[in-house]
Formats: C-alpha cells, sequence, structure tokens
C-alpha cells in the first residue's frame, strides 16, 4: 500500500515548498541514485527526489562523498529524471564542481538541468556560497542551500560532528535565504536550534538530524529501507529491513539452485 501523497497531482514545484511551509504542512525529501528507486519513491508520495552525492558512499563504496565527480551525478540524475511524474528533482552539486568559481558552478549546474534534466540543484555552504547562489537564482536555475554538517567539507570539520554553533548556523542559513535559495538542509545540529532557525527563515528548512521542527525531512534511501549494512547514524530510522528481506531471497535462490529445485518444471519452456 501507498501513502496518501499530498493533494497535489500534478507536478511538484519549487513554488510548492514555499506554500507547503505557510500552510504549515511538512515537507518528505528522500534519496534515490536510480531508475527503480526513483519510480517507487516517486509513487510513494514523496515531495522531493534528492540525487545525493552521498551516492559515493551508499553506491559506490567510498566512506566519503568527495569522489564523486559531476559527469557520475550526471548519470545518476538522468536516470532519476527519467523515473519521476511527480516529485521535484534536485541533484546535488558534487565536491569541487562549483566552488572554484560563480563561472563553474554556471557550467556544472547549467549541465545538469540540460543534460540529466533536473529541477534544481543543491550545493553546500552559507555565507561562503551566497555570490554562486544569487547568480544562479538570477539565471533561473532553483537552488537548495546546505547549512550545519556540509559533508564535502569532512576534512576541515574533523569528520561527521553535530554543528552547535548556532550563531554560525543562523547566519549561514540567512545567507542562503537572502541570496534566493528556496529551501535549506539543515543537516546534524540540535534539535533546539533547528527549531529556533526554521521559525527565523522564511524559506522551508529540511532537516537530517536536525529534529522535528524543521519544516521537512530528508533520509538517504538505503537507511530508511534498511539496506545499508555501516555505520548507523542516531539520526536514521530504518522504517524496513530490506537487506534481511534481500539476504534471504538470494539464500534461497542459491539453496533451490544446488538442490535443483529451481528451475521447476513451470519455468520451463515446453
Ligand atoms: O548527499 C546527500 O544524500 C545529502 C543528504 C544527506 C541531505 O546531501
Amino acid at each position: 500500500m501507498t501513502s496518501q501523497p499530498p493533494s497535489l497531482e500534478r507536478p511538484v514545484t519549487v513554488a510548492d515548498f514555499q506554500t507547503a511551509k505557510s500552510q504549515g504542512r511538512k515537507l518528505v525529501v528522500v534519496t534515490a541514485y536510480d531508475f527503480p528507486m526513483a519510480r517507487l519513491c516517486d509513487q510513494a508520495g514523496v515531495d522531493a527526489i534528492l540525487v545525493g552525492d552521498s551516492l559515493g558512499m551508499v553506491v559506490q563504496g567510498y566512506p566519503d562523498c568527495l569522489s564523486v565527480t559531476l559527469d557520475q551525478m550526471l548519470y545518476h540524475a538522468g536516470m532519476v529524471s527519467r523515473a519521476v511524474r511527480r516529485a521535484l528533482v534536485i541533484a546535488d552539486l558534487p565536491f569541487m564542481s562549483y566552488q572554484a568559481s560563480v563561472r563553474q558552478a554556471l557550467s556544472s549546474a547549467g549541465r545538469m538541468l540540460k543534460e540529466a534534466r533536473v529541477h534544481a540543484v543543491k550545493l553546500e555552504g552559507g555565507q561562503r556560497s551566497r555570490k554562486t547562489i544569487r547568480r544562479l537564482v538570477e539565471i533561473g536555475i532553483p537552488v537548495m542551500g546546505h547549512v550545519g554538517l556540509t559533508p564535502q567539507s569532512y576534512h576541515a570539520l574533523g569528520g561527521y560532528r553535530v554543528q552547535r554553533d548556532e550563531n554560525r548556523l543562523i547566519e549561514d542559513a540567512l545567507a542562503v535565504e537572502e541570496a534566493g535559495a528556496f529551501a535549506v538542509v539543515l543537516e546534524c545540529v540540535p534539535a533546539e536550534s533547528a527549531r529556533r532557525l526554521t521559525a527565523r527563515l522564511r524559506i522551508p528548512t529540511i532537516g537530517i538530524g536536525a529534529g522535528a521542527g524543521c519544516d521537512g525531512q530528508v533520509l538517504v534511501s538505503h537507511d530508511l529501507l534498511g539496506l545499508h549494512d555501516g555505520f548507523k547514524p542516531r539520526f536514521v530510522k530504518a522504517f524496513a529491513d530490506l537487506r534481511g528481506e534481500i539476504l534471504r531471497a538470494l539464500s534461497t535462490y542459491c539453496r533451490e539452485v544446488r538442490e535443483g529445485t529451481f528451475p521447476a518444471p513451470e519455468h520451463e519452456f515446453k
């Protein structure tokens, strides 16, 4: 059974994010990296699908997202876009595809919209990304910001840590809002800080490890479906145990092939 999506039958737009905030309706965002998972997320009624650079960890097997390239993101984002009928599709600009200059950011984001046909891009950083966000928005590319724990600065931050400097969080999020972003991800910040910030911002906050006071939530699909067997952060809830299900199915397949019970007569051509 699928959950009932919010009233919208038409495709979700960035303007709907603003409407959801003003109506107090929670926004649901989930990551996906390929056609079948994106199709399922869309059919379940999520508001947006994020092609995250968490791709590096959950699909490519790296310990962080730093090695993900723009071409890889374009490849995965294209698969997601082709699967989706209703949700807003947002793609991460990966590490070093936008930090070098505004010109580089325009080129990378432009390719995302033209080649992968996503609707919006996400990039990390508050005050330091203000100019880039402003320019992208000026030319008509919707941008989602990302502040708090910014995984592309993993080494500078000294690891995946809760970000407790509320003043910095506020300045970063206000910079993102002022630059014209349509929403901002708050990652790994204390719930009370996220709640106060959410009340202060006009744009919706999408939390991950930021408590229930945000305007919406985002989770990595592999985490929420119980597909990932690595470290499970405190903020992750596994809503299913697909890893267990898949292991059971694969073990049964191995056993039946070895015993000679699969294929059975009904699987044979006469
Ligand atoms: O890459 C990603 O999946 C993300 C989310 C965790 C917000 O940026």
